[in-house]
Formats: C-alpha cells, structure tokens, sequence
C-alpha cells in the first residue's frame, strides 16, 4: 500500500516559514509584500482558485489586492490594468487567472506583465531562463511537485520520469525541473503509442492530462512515486484527480491525494515565489 505525501500539510509548513520570512521582511523593508491578483469572469473553479490564493496570502501576511473584472472587458483594457500595476511600486507580484475569456489573447495577456513581478513564472523571459538553467521564477504548480518529491527524501539522480501532459504551465516546466535533477525524463501525451508501457518504466510519474482517473494501478510501477497534478470534477461532482487513486495505490510507493495533495502546493509555492518578488523588488 503507497504512502501518502500529504500536500495539505506540507504546504501548511511552507505557509509557516513564508508568514515568519514576511515579518523579518516588514522589519527590514517598512512594508509587506503585495500581491495583486485579476480574475477576469465568473467561470466558478478560477473563483476556487483565486479566493483560496487570497486567503493564502491574507493567512501568511502578504497584502493582496483582487481585481475582478467582467467577462466582457476588452483586451486592451485588461493589458492598460496590467501596466497600471507594473508600474505600481506597491506591488510585488501580479497573477492573471487562467483561463481567460475567448476574446482575450492569452500569450498578449502574459507578455504584458512585467517579466519581475510574474509570480506565476509564465512570462517568456523566465520560461527562457527555467530552459536556459537560470535562477529565475518557476511556476507555481511545478516547483509545488518538486517539493513534494524532495519532501519524501527521493534521489532522482538517475531515476526514469515519466510526465503525462505537456502543458506550458506544468508538462513542460515540471519536466525541466526533474531533468535538472538527473533524472532520465519522458514526456508523454494524449498521442503516445502505449502509454502504460512507458508510464510504467516510470520511477516517477507525474500525472498531469486533465483526464479524470485516466492512471490506473496496471500502469504503474510496483514502489514508484506517483503525483497526480489533475483537478476533475466527476458527473456525480466530486473532485478527482488524474490518477486512479484506489489501483494506484495498491501499486506505488508513494501517491498524492487528490484534493490535498498538489493543489495546496501550488498555492504555498505562490507565496513564496510573491516574496522571491519582493525581495528582488526591493534590492
Ligand atoms: N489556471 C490554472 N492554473 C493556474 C496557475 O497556476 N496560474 C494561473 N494564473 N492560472 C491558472
């Protein structure tokens, strides 16, 4: 039977070091760091996402500021928002909910927000520098999954990872990140010709396809460390990850829960990434 990386507690513990890290922080610099985040419509999970970033922030005593914007708003005058706080010395870091209504380009969108103050590490300049090896700012969720693996004390030097899903915002970015470990790193996707015989040569899979339970227990290797990234609701409403929870853990060593498990640490890996900001933003 797997055991369990807990992401909810996990991520409380990183939430504890970002709330003492934000009183030295007031101490030193006269303010807190200051987070603004734009929700553009009402599409209900983004309004999850969002309120639980805000509540994030308020609980580790980062200021925040919501912008909720119509649906209908124009491109340009989300991009002339976005310029309004790239140019405010009160604000550290900028996050634009994703998805974005169709009319709304959302690469423009991106490109808009000040390179510095991009917690969310979308922005071409730091994709560049993740795939160039810079220090730089890594998105939320992927930098969330590597700490889960570190949080368990797993080597990946020389192991095989598999990630199913090439998404910019996590297949790709997570990828990169196992490769600057060492490990021996496939991506797979929905055009993979057998994808149980590859997930299962996998050390370490990383399930992140937005297909609900679409990792099942006979695709996985016996002891490997599973984490599952996907966020589903099932017909009946229930929120289900991407990853067959039940099979799956009779089979591998290791397996997040889904909720509780990297949706947490997407939003502890925000904060820090808020106070990386400031910081910069500050020196
Ligand atoms: N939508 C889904 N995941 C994310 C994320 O990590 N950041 C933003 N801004 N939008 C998202």
């Amino acid at each position: 039977m797997a055991r369990i990386i807990d992401g909810k507690a996990l991520s409380a513990v990183v939430k504890e070091e970002v709330k003492a890290k934000v009183v030295e922080l007031e101490a030193r610099y006269g303010r807190r760091p200051c987070l603004a985040v734009i929700i553009v419509g009402e599409n209900p999970a983004s309004q999850v996402y969002v309120r639980n970033k805000v509540k994030a922030a308020a609980f580790t005593g980062i200021e925040s500021l919501q912008l909720e914007l119509p649906s209908d708003i124009s491109e340009e005058l989300l991009l002339k928002r976005i310029a309004e706080l790239n140019a405010d010395p009160a604000v550290d870091g900028i996050l634009v909910q994703l998805p974005l209504p169709k009319h709304i380009d959302e690469e423009k969108v991106i490109d808009a927000i000040a390179r510095e103050k991009d917690v969310d590490g979308f922005h071409p300049g730091n994709v560049a520098g993740l795939w160039l090896g810079k220090d730089c700012i890594v998105p939320c969720t992927p930098a969330g999954v590597m700490r889960m693996i570190d949080s368990i004390g797993c080597d990946l030097n020389g192991k095989t990872a598999v990630v199913v899903g090439r998404s910019n915002i996590v297949g790709k970015p997570v990828a990169k990140l196992l490769l600057d470990r060492n490990a021996t790193v496939t991506i797979a996707h929905s055009r993979t010709r057998d994808l149980a015989a590859v997930t299962r040569g996998a050390d370490v899979l990383v399930a992140a396809v937005g297909r609900p339970r679409m990792i099942t227990g006979d695709m996985v290797k016996p002891g490997a460390v599973v984490i599952d990234v996907g966020i589903n609701r099932t017909d009946e409403g229930k929120i289900v990850g991407d990853v067959d929870f039940d099979s799956v853990s009779e089979v591998a060593g290791w397996i997040t829960p889904v909720p509780g498990g990297v949706g947490p640490m997407t939003i502890a890996m925000l904060m820090e990434n808020t106070i990386r900001c400031f910081v910069e933003h500050n020196s």
